[in-house]
């Protein structure tokens, strides 16, 4: 296994591994390269969902995957895998989140306990857009000016659970009128990562999230502002896919975008996620 820095601010890509044959790999390299690097790339993968789940089930139990607004394929009943695809077959969307922008966004953090790693293999890929973000929340908490820091810290978040990263409703929710009554989960809005022991800012998504105890339209001006500042582009990697590539990121450090891309282009990504443990 060969471990390379990538020339970012963020990753490593990992190469001479073969995913879909776990009993080969050494796993704790691989964990400590995850650790240090936030987010590993793998090129060059074949892997079925049955193969996907297996490489995953190495970092811990499975969550299964979030309620979407759209179903999914048979093929996956019972998996802990989940589609993301804009593909459209015999009338029915085989996966989720279509082919638009999804915004900014830490994975299932409306959950009381989000998931610790997402792994998403490509195996088909559009020629061009649909590239995918990550930014590193350490280094975004790091360089936060003074007053930020003095307005958010101690503060707890509300994440919502209605509503996906393309801004879609999630099966079985209505939308949200007052973002202090949404569902979902509540979290400290600066966390400790269990392993690493460093800080890192912690905020879900923009949309229809909620600063506990605060007045609305401060929390919406905090928010704003907390936001822009992660937005800056020190803090990220763009990766432009290549069918077989896997990508395996921290989500109690990273936060990730996906451009939008040709709706007349097909794009098949396998998703699986890592049950995790209540921030604090
Ligand atoms: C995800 C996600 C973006 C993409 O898998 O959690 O946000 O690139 N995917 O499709
Ligand atoms: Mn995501």
């Amino acid at each position: 296994m060969k471990i390379e820095r990538l020339d970012t601010a963020l990753g490593a890509r990992i190469s001479a591994v073969n995913l879909s044959v776990p009993d080969g790999l050494d796993q704790a390299g691989l964990r400590s390269a995850w650790l240090d690097h936030g987010v590993l790339l793998f090129h060059g993968q074949n892997l079925s969902p049955t193969a996907l789940v297996q490489f995953s089930a190495l970092f811990g139990d499975l969550e299964p995957p979030p309620a979407s607004e759209t179903g999914t394929r048979d093929e996956l009943a019972g998996q802990p895998v989940w589609y993301i695809s804009n593909v459209v077959e015999n009338g029915k969307a085989i996966g989720s989140l279509g082919a638009g922008e999804a915004e900014w966004h830490t994975d299932m953090s409306y959950l009381p306990e989000p998931p610790t790693a997402s792994i998403l293999f490509a195996q088909e890929v559009p020629h061009t857009g649909g590239n995918t973000s990550f930014a590193d929340m350490e280094a975004a908490w790091a360089a936060i000016p003074d007053d930020l820091c003095q307005a958010i810290a101690g503060r707890t978040i509300h994440h919502d659970s209605s509503t996906t990263s393309v801004g879609e409703t999630r099966r079985g929710y209505d939308g949200v009128s007052d973002v202090r009554e949404a569902p979902g989960a509540s979290h400290p809005a600066i966390r400790t990562h269990p392993e690493t022991g460093r800080p890192s800012l912690y905020l879900g998504r923009r949309r229809n999230a909620w600063i506990e105890g605060m007045d609305l339209a401060e929390s919406e001006a905090l928010l704003d502002r907390l936001w822009e500042h992660c937005r800056r582009p020190e803090f990220a990697w763009t990766h432009v896919w290549q069918a077989g590539d896997v990508v395996m990121w921290d989500n109690r450090r990273l936060i990730h975008r996906r451009d939008p891309f040709e709706a007349s282009s097909r794009r098949i990504m396998l998703r699986t996620q890592v049950a995790g443990d209540r921030p604090f």
